[in-house]
């Protein structure tokens, strides 16, 4: 059973000074469990009565339980402290539930509001990637089982992160290849899918070919470097001129090279 809880405190006391400050729980469960609607009010109950959405359940009076509803239908109970029982909730026990304390000469004790929400577990999200030029493009995805079903989704790489509230949906564009995760809540339930996206072959492809290019252009300067200084000492005087032209053409070729 999960039994997160958010108190959400209304206290209208500021504004209307008459009214009594309300406190309104929400309760959420997952789809066919089972849940226990409590009473915060501390001490013993005489009389007690749930209503969900304005609509009377049952009554505990003087230990007697008395139903306004199908038993079967509700699949409620209610236990002598005041606590009902809701077993394998479905979609549509979703509401309101308000319940009523009354001590033995009539007077309210409590009354106090629920909103109490049942949701499907999460499904497994899909998480996606596309490689464009140099960046790689994630996408994680839950598809809804039901329409307005919305989630928290979180996609996560190394230190960077990007959060989306009530969404089916989140992209995420980086240049980084990697280990992508993406994690996919609401409040019953969380999923999480990972998957290792590499985007860098092509960029690898062109730092091997301008390497080798480099090594290629490399051995051709210096075996006419060799070349050049063995008939300089050969012929040094004749030939100058024409190995200062090879020279050039080395460094020619050089610079071309390292600009490209
Ligand atoms: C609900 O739970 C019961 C047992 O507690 C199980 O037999 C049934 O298959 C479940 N239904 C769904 C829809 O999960
Ligand atoms: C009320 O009684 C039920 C059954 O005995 C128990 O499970 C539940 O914890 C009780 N709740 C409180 C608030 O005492």
């Amino acid at each position: 059973m999960n039994f997160r809880r958010i108190f959400l405190v209304k206290c209208l006391l500021l504004l209307f000074p008459s009214v009594k400050c309300s406190v309104t729980n929400w309760f959420y469960v997952a789809v066919n469990e089972s849940a226990l609607l409590s009473i915060a009010a501390a001490g013993s109950v005489y009389d007690v009565t749930w209503v969900k959405d304005r609509k009377r359940l049952l009554q505990l009076k003087d230990r007697k339980v008395k139903y306004y509803v199908n038993k079967e239908q509700c699949r409620c109970k209610i236990f002598l402290n005041g606590t009902l029982h809701i077993e394998q909730v479905v979609k549509e026990d979703s509401g309101q539930y308000t319940v009523t304390v009354y001590e033995q000469d009539g007077k309210l004790k409590a009354e106090e509001h629920t909103m109490f929400i049942v949701q499907e577990p999460v499904p497994q999200p899909i998480l996606s990637a596309e490689c464009m030029n140099k960046t790689v493009s994630v996408k994680c995805e839950v598809k809804q089982k039901t329409k307005n079903e919305t989630f928290l989704i979180e996609v996560t790489q190394d230190k960077s992160k990007k959060i989306q509230k009530n969404a089916t949906r989140l992209e995420l564009h980086t240049r980084y290849s990697g280990a992508f995760r993406c994690v996919v809540k609401n409040q019953v339930s969380e999923k999480m899918v990972e998957k290792v996206i590499n985007c860098s072959g092509q960029l690898d492809l062109y730092l091997i070919l301008s390497i080798a290019g480099g090594v290629v252009f490399f051995v051709i300067f210096m075996i006419l470097l060799i070349y050049c200084i063995r008939r300089k000492k050969a012929e040094r005087l004749e030939d100058d001129g024409k190995c200062l032209r090879l020279k050039h053409l080395c460094f020619m070729l050089l610079t071309i090279h390292l600009n490209s």
